[in-house]
């Protein structure tokens, strides 16, 4: 069997980590979701109570934070300076300090080296910003989801509402395009469709057609015979 890795690029709420792990599972491969890794990182930042726009501060902060990931029944786990930190990464506040924080040069570095040497072992599905143009620029597979930011707001939004929190639907699309804005317009490894990669918009697409269509294309790229 041939180690390949699919890479998988997005902005935020475009349903990448549902579809990666679902994928990841239907070919018998790690999920790496590399967006927890800068979320271990935002939360130590936060409990070192450094301030995210002083580069120096976080770049020393970070030098303090030990993230490795561990999987358990498949399912990935952060740890961050030995601590499993995979439920509380999901904070508003903690995605927040996360899209700051993952515009420090030093973050990125110590996280991209993290990620390469896990798809230098093992078959992966990854899920990232800058998975196919910085972190695998050699994945056999690359995909861009994306969707509306009116689409993704309306998931949020659903799903808050379904988990009883309050939720504002014009809250939620402003901090969206915020992020948007951040994570595309950064200086180093901003998100960006990579030129080889697939662009799947799922704006209008099922997670079953969604899962389908990138099937088909790993099946083009790497096809079964060779996994
Ligand atoms: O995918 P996510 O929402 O869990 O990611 C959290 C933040 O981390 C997001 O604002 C962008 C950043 N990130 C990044 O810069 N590079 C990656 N490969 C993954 C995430």
């Amino acid at each position: 069997m041939e180690r390949f890795s699919v890479a998988i690029d997005g902005p935020a709420g475009a349903g990448k980590s549902t579809i990666a792990k679902s994928l990841s599972k239907r070919l018998g491969v790690i999920y790496v979701d590399t967006g927890a890794m800068y979320r271990a990182m935002a939360l130590h930042i936060l409990r070192s109570g450094v301030d995210p726009s002083d580069t120096e501060a976080v770049t020393k902060a970070s030098g303090s934070a030990d993230i490795s990931i561990d999987f358990a029944d498949g399912i990935q786990q952060v740890l961050l300076n030995g601590e499993n930190v995979s439920g509380v990464i999901r904070t508003e506040e903690v995605s927040a300090m996360a899209s700051k924080v993952s515009v420090n040069p030093e973050v990125r570095k110590k996280l991209v080296e993290l990620q390469q040497k896990l798809a230098s072992e093992k078959s992966v599905v990854m899920d990232g910003r800058d998975i196919g143009t910085v972190v695998l620029p050699n994945a056999e597979v690359k995909i861009y989801l994306t969707a509306s930011v009116e689409v993704r707001a309306e998931r949020r939004y659903k799903e808050l509402i379904e988990k009883g929190e309050a939720a504002e639907l014009e809250a939620i699309k402003a901090e969206i395009r915020e992020r948007d804005e951040r994570d595309m317009n950064r200086e180093i490894s901003p998100l960006k469709q990579a030129d080889d990669a697939y662009l799947l918009d799922s704006s209008y697409m099922s997670i079953d057609e969604v899962l389908e269509a990138m099937l088909d294309r790993i099946e083009k790229k790497v096809p079964a015979w060779q996994r």
